[in-house]
């Protein structure tokens, strides 16, 4: 099997994608520091080297709200990921499945709840944005629970969407109409791997689980606009609380990236967390994950399960992600990439690789199970 790099997923994804779809996924916010900053800063901590101790059988297996996962991450929700390869939440979730990690589906995906549970075994999570329609919200926790969801991802850094320029510039925001009809199918005609796989086999193109709200409207003619029209910039704890009362299972909160806040979520009663800055898609200038990740789990890491995303992009950065504190990871852009450059066969390709690179580092770091992980393996 070929062993890829997501840098190079990176690249085999944006000769396939067509601009505006490849922009949207690789942009962040404003001058995309903190963007950088995730990769680099998570890239350049160091691990101590530790040898002769007996590392014959790593385990990289962990439990993740009470089930077994193959290692310490799952795939991460990411919007539209069906416009990056055919029915793409459908094979991503498979993939995830195979690999035996969660898989969490964004409530902007393609594919609905109803489609990608029906495609997999195994539950997958929810995840649930604060939209302005309180009854629409309403439904959609009640179809994760009929869909038989095993967690719901209760994403709370959108109050407003991130200022993307890339997007502006690509035609993926800021046009509507012909204009962005003829711009989008101009660049689509340029990629004729996608045009076919995702552009005609791919339909149909709407956001699956807003069908009932959008009516005739697909919600991708101006895709981020419509995530600023219907977004709640209203809410507060009071909705989480609220969230709570009506979702029984496990209940993760993302997007916490101070202490304070992390202190909230403990009291208000959730399951978990995720340090997320949305992969420096919303606020540019606020820090890295991987320097924000350590306050919180010293704060709260007793209390609830803490997962953190933003820049991982190897087994190597899930075991730093570990060590900083993280009970587990989850993917973003790293799983798109693979989606993208060659549709689920490449997402499994890509997590079989992250399995061996995180059992090698944790070899290499003298560690054989990753309960044994924590910052001593750290070189400070
Ligand atoms: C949506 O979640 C986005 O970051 O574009």
């Amino acid at each position: 099997m070929t062993l890829r790099t997501a840098d190079e997923y990176q690249r085999l994804a944006n000769r396939r994608l067509p601009p505006f779809i490849a922009e949207y996924v690789n942009g962040g916010s404003y001058t995309e520091h903190t963007l950088r900053r995730n990769v680099e800063d998570l890239r350049t901590i160091e691990l101590r080297q530790r040898v002769l101790t007996d590392v014959s059988t790593v385990d990289t297996r962990t439990k993740l709200f009470g089930r077994e996962c193959g290692m310490p991450l799952g795939l991460g929700p990411i919007g539209i990921s069906g416009m990056l390869a055919r029915r793409g939440e459908v094979q991503a979730a498979r993939a995830a499945e195979q690999a035996n990690v969660p898989f969490c589906l964004s409530t902007v995906s393609i594919c609905s709840i109803e489609e990608v549970r029906a495609a997999v075994k195994n539950p997958i999570w929810f995840q649930l944005y604060v939209i302005r329609d309180r009854a629409c919200m309403v439904d959609l926790i009640d179809r994760a629970e009929a869909a038989g969801c095993s967690a719901l991802v209760f994403t709370v850094d959108m109050p407003v969407p991130g200022i993307r320029y890339r997007d502006f510039r690509s035609g993926m925001s800021g046009i509507t109409g012909w204009r962005a009809s003829v711009r989008r199918n101009w660049q689509a005609v340029r990629r004729p791997g996608w045009a076919f796989d995702v552009g005609l086999a791919g339909r149909p193109h709407r956001l699956g689980n807003l069908v009932k709200v959008l009516g005739a409207n697909s919600g991708l003619e101006d895709y981020v606009g419509w995530l600023g029209r219907n977004f709640d910039p209203t809410v507060t704890w009071r909705d989480i609380e609220a969230v709570r009362a009506r979702w029984k299972g496990p209940l993760i909160v993302k997007g916490i990236l101070d202490v304070e806040d992390a202190r909230t979520a403990a009291s208000v009663g959730v399951d978990g967390i995720v340090v997320s800055n949305h992969g420096g898609r919303q606020f540019d200038g606020v820090r890295s994950t991987a320097r924000a990740l350590p306050a919180i789990a010293d704060a709260v890491r007793d209390q609830l399960t803490v997962l953190a995303d933003g820049g991982v992009r190897s087994g190597l950065d899930v075991l730093r992600m570990v060590a900083l504190g993280a009970h587990g990871v989850l993917l973003g852009r790293a799983w798109a990439y693979a989606l993208a450059a060659g549709g689920g066969a490449y997402v499994t390709k890509m997590l079989w690789t992250m399995q061996r690179e995180l059992s090698a580092a944790m070899a290499m770091a003298g560690r054989t199970r990753i309960a044994d992980v924590d910052r001593t393996i750290l070189d400070r």
